[in-house]
């Protein structure tokens, strides 16, 4: 029931947001090798682990249903062209509200990133190449936690590009209509968030609990 009023409350603020367009410079720290990084996981199967990843799971839905929809909203009543204005599709806004109620962050994060500041860390690249491998191998991606430099658990879900995507994260006047990649060109100059096709990993939701210390595996 809770969850069922946050979401819906989402809905109101989503109407009420105020929108800033992203151009904080996030670039000053520096990405080491994905090698030479270790990832140290939770005991994803002891009771706390099934606790977070079931509160992961939750938090990351109701995230993927208001964006998406704020963004089905937006390219219908507008069109797509219009849509990649939505803010710059400051998508993160949208899901603030349910991260201050929960005492969350959430993050849509990924390694070929459109906005800088959505970009994996070090770890977080390196736990993305996990998922690449397990996708090239068919195997199902299922959620992992990790733990951050803080010694925070960490919740991580692939998100997966489906054909609404493509027309702006598709390939460039074939998926993707060329007004729509000339217009994100120009917003975005290091746009690598192109050439996608229909089930490829996009991304992962982030979702970190900063209330809670974790103990290594
Ligand atoms: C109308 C155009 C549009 C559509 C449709 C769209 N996106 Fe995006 N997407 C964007 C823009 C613009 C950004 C950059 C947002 C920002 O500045 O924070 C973005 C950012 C993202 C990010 C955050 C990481 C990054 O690259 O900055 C993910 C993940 C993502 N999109 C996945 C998807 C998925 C999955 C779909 C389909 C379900 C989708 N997008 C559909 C335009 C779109």
């Amino acid at each position: 029931m809770r969850y069922f009023l946050i979401f819906f409350s989402l809905g109101l603020i989503m109407l009420i947001i105020g929108c800033t367009p992203g151009t904080k410079d996030s670039d000053n720290q520096q990405q080491k090798s994905a090698d030479t990084v270790r990832v140290s996981y939770i005991n994803q199967n002891d009771s706390k682990g099934k606790e977070l990843k079931k509160r992961g799971a939750i938090i990351a839905k109701l995230s993927t249903i208001a964006i998406g929809e704020a963004l089905n909203k937006v390219i219908n009543e507008e069109g797509a062209e219009r849509a990649i204005g939505f803010c710059n599709l400051q998508a993160m806004k949208i899901t603030d509200s349910l991260a201050k109620v929960e005492g969350v962050i959430i993050r849509r994060i990924a390694k070929k990133n459109r906005n800088p500041l959505n970009k994996t860390n070090a770890v977080e690249s390196k736990i993305f190449k996990q998922y690449i491998m397990e996708w090239l191998a068919n195997k199902t991606l299922r959620p992992k936690l990790s733990i951050d430099e803080n010694d925070h658990p960490v919740y991580y879900k692939p998100i997966i590009t489906n054909n609404k995507c493509l027309q702006c994260h598709g390939k460039p006047g074939e998926t993707m209509p060329q007004n729509i990649a000339d217009k994100i060109a120009k917003l975005y100059p290091n746009d690598k968030a192109i050439n996608f096709e229909v089930g490829h990993p996009r991304g992962m939701w982030a979702i970190t609990f900063p209330d809670i210390i974790a103990s290594k595996n």
